[in-house]
């Protein structure tokens, strides 16, 4: 494949990867006539009414990535109890091998056809600024959206795929990145994916985009106004990281556009090169099991876990550089790099100022009790004590078994029961797939990780 390519060539190419196959729309199409019949059957006789949202409603899906959104709108009459019950027995009665997920309510997910499904139950309320949890907002959504995107839908396809190729689409917290909705928002707003792409080299963090009004002004954090609830920013779950990935992915893509921005990035990793780096650096990896609690929940749970260790790293001296955490599924793990991995036997102790007499006795008292031998710097007293933990691994060993509670609800269970810690290529043992080593391998700074393409 060539690598280089014309702009015109490469959106061509491009379309190929994004726009779903005849195959795939028709699977779709026919899955949404069952679909239809099942609830048409089931809901004969009530007043809960559905419709199609989402992606697959306004064709705007990515190829291969093929889901249903459906929603059961109940009058704003039932309680949340009911809801939450019919919900799950109309969305069991709908599809094939289903499994409860949660969002703001439990919803059911499954197949039909071999399709994926989601039926989402939600309030019909007459006005998005009165909803009872965020999925009352989706209908709107999809009423504001549904006209709009009309003929543009394989622009949205292109920047979605644009996104995906670059990890940064989807805005569960483990991603971080672009929802589909403000995929579709962006592309109406700009009007295509290289007008979005265009306008998107210059973004920065302090714009407000008002999609309704049509125009940007600046504010105090990336903000783009949800056309059906002003006070909602649709940019909420994007990380101020993935806004400077896609900027700088948006300035490579037009200085050097070429397919490889629309097809998963071709890691090359050398596992020579990661071992030799964990050998001469200060690398731990702290491991504990899984929770079993949902995704968004669990990155939550993890992130302040990663903080807590790093913060407390920082705080005894131990100069952090960075710290990187994620799941495979079965454990956690949190990399932390240090600049120090040893500490001297020695601290120094900071005491009063010589002019302080009450705590300069008290201090000198307690250095005989521990036979220390103060002194005296620019007029203050200190003294050299015994370090107890002079290692970054067990200073963290320590930490977690004293403050397990720091490290989230869920995940801090974990750690009570169990943890390990594990040092420099000893880490690469615990890689049960090469998500792993690519972890690592961005971690250590050995893959580039600013948004563009590179090559390896
Ligand atoms: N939605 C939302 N905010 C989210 C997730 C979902 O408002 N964080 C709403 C949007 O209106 C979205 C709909 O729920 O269109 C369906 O969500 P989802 O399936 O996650 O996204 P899609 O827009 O269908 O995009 P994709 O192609 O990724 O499925
Ligand atoms: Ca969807």
């Amino acid at each position: 494949m060539k690598v280089s390519d014309t702009l015109d060539e490469t959106l061509k190419k491009a379309l190929e990867i994004v726009v779903p196959d005849e195959e795939e729309v028709k699977k779709g199409k026919n899955a949404e006539r069952i679909i239809r019949e099942r609830l048409d059957k089931i809901l004969k006789g009530r007043d809960i009414e559905y419709e199609f949202v989402g992606s697959y409603a306004r064709n705007t899906w990515l190829k291969g990535n093929l889901e249903i959104d459906v929603f059961l709108l109940f009058p704003e009459s039932y309680s949340m109890d009911e809801l939450e019950k019919i919900g799950i027995e109309v969305g069991k009665a709908v599809v094939d091998d289903y499994e409860l997920r949660y969002a703001a309510h439990p919803y059911v997910h499954g197949f039909v056809e071999g399709v994926e499904v989601d039926v989402v139950p939600c309030y019909k309320v007459k006005d998005p600024s009165k909803i009872k949890s965020a999925v009352d907002r989706t209908p709107f959504h999809h009423r504001w959206l549904k006209d709009r995107v009309k003929g543009k839908e394989n622009e949205i396809r292109l920047l979605k795929g644009f996104l995906k190729a670059g990890g940064i689409y989807g805005a569960e917290y483990k991603v971080k990145g672009f929802s589909g909705y403000l995929c579709e928002l962006l592309v109406v707003f700009f009007g295509s994916f290289l007008e979005t792409v265009e306008r998107g080299k210059k973004l920065s963090r302090r714009d407000v985009i008002d999609i309704k009004s049509g125009k940007i002004r600046k504010g105090e954090k990336f903000f783009v106004v949800d056309p059906v609830d002003e006070k909602r920013n649709v940019a909420a779950n994007l990380s101020v990281d993935n806004l400077a990935r896609f900027v700088q992915r948006c300035r490579q893509f037009l200085k050097n556009p070429s397919l490889s921005y629309f097809l998963p990035p071709r890691l090359e990793i050398e596992m020579d090169e990661i071992e030799r780096e964990l050998d001469r650096r200060y690398v731990l990896c702290f491991t504990t099991y899984k929770p079993e609690i949902v995704e968004d929940n669990l990155y939550t749970q993890l992130e302040r876990a990663g903080r807590k260790i790093f913060e407390h790293l920082e705080r005894l001296g131990f100069k952090p550089l960075r710290e990187h955490h994620f799941s495979d599924g079965k454990k956690c793990y949190v990399l932390v790099e240090t600049e120090v991995c040893e500490l001297s036997v020695v601290e120094k102790r900071l005491g009063p100022l010589f002019e302080d007499e009450k705590n300069v006795e008290k201090f000198l008292r307690k250095c005989k009790e521990r036979g220390e031998k103060p002194f005296i710097e620019n007029g203050r007293f200190y003294t050299y004590s015994e370090r107890k933990l002079r290692k970054a691994a067990s200073a963290v060993i320590e930490f977690a078994s004293k403050e397990w509670k720091a490290f989230g609800k869920n995940l801090g269970e974990c750690v009570k029961e169990e943890f390990s810690i594990c040092e420099g290529r000893e880490i690469l043992k615990l890689a049960e797939n090469r998500e792993f080593e690519v972890n690592v391998a961005k971690f250590l700074g050995l893959i580039p990780d600013t948004g563009g393409v590179y090559d390896n």
